[in-house]
């Protein structure tokens, strides 16, 4: 299985460098509220693994209380039937909490789509219980009027991420290669392309390294 996957971050303690945007979910956490999260920021910097985290604290359950979608197969009919009907019934399961999440919010197609849901987001329609928690790599083409709903939260893919990132690299070589292996030399460099880093493209590269030694062994 990829690294990304088998390390996905399964609580908010586990999603690094990102240390303002973590302190305000776990707020979320401790008193939740009706609200709108919109999770900026380049690939690979922890946008989904915070919000499937956030999802998981929150005790949320995945069958009956999240629903999920990417954007672009957002449909107006999906959107009448989730705020008609779904949100309105109290889940089976876990926290009575909704949680809606959204990927890739940029790519919301139909402009009927987008008007339905700048009118179901809004203060006076807003379900009781119900977090809705979009990302995005650019929302800098988003409808004003619906960007205007949302609390954005911006991710960086900075020298901080990066240096954070190093340290859970580091605990995942000693997971998979054992504890006195040393980390591939030039790791540091792995996950940055054009001033900015990237964890999902890090592990790749760690994973990479872990199965050329696996290769090493195999022969020696
Ligand atoms: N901030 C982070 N903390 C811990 N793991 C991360 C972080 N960012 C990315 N990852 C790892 O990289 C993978 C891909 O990140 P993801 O959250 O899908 O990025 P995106 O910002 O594109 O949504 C995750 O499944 C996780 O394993
Ligand atoms: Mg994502």
């Amino acid at each position: 299985m990829r690294l990304s996957r088998s390390y996905q971050p399964r609580t908010l303690d586990e999603v690094v460098g990102q240390p303002a945007v973590i302190r305000q979910l776990k707020r979320l956490v401790a008193w939740p509220q009706p609200c709108c999260l919109l999770f900026e920021g380049l690939g690979g910097v922890g946008k989904s693994a915070a919000a499937k985290a956030l999802i998981q604290d929150l005790g949320v359950c995945p069958f009956s209380g999240l629903v999920e979608y990417s954007a672009s197969n957002l449909s107006i009919d999906e959107v009448r039937r989730l705020f008609g009907q779904t949100f309105r019934l109290r889940p089976m399961a876990g926290n009575p909490w909704h949680v809606l999440l959204i990927e890739e919010l940029e790519l919301i197609v139909s402009r009927h789509v987008n008007a339905a849901l700048k009118d179901e987001l809004g203060e006076q329609h807003m379900p009781e219980r119900l977090i809705v928690v979009a990302t995005s790599n650019d929302a800098s083409g988003l409808d004003e009027s619906l960007l205007q709903r949302f609390e954005v939260f911006p991710f960086s893919a900075g020298p901080t991420f990066a240096e954070a990132c190093q340290e859970r690299l580091a605990w995942i070589w000693q997971q998979e290669a054992g504890p006195y292996v040393p980390m591939p030399l030039g790791m540091e460099q792995m996950g940055w392309r054009n001033g900015n880093y990237s964890m999902r493209r890090a592990m790749t590269a760690l994973g990479g390294a872990l199965e050329l030694r696996c290769g090493e062994e195999v022969a020696a």
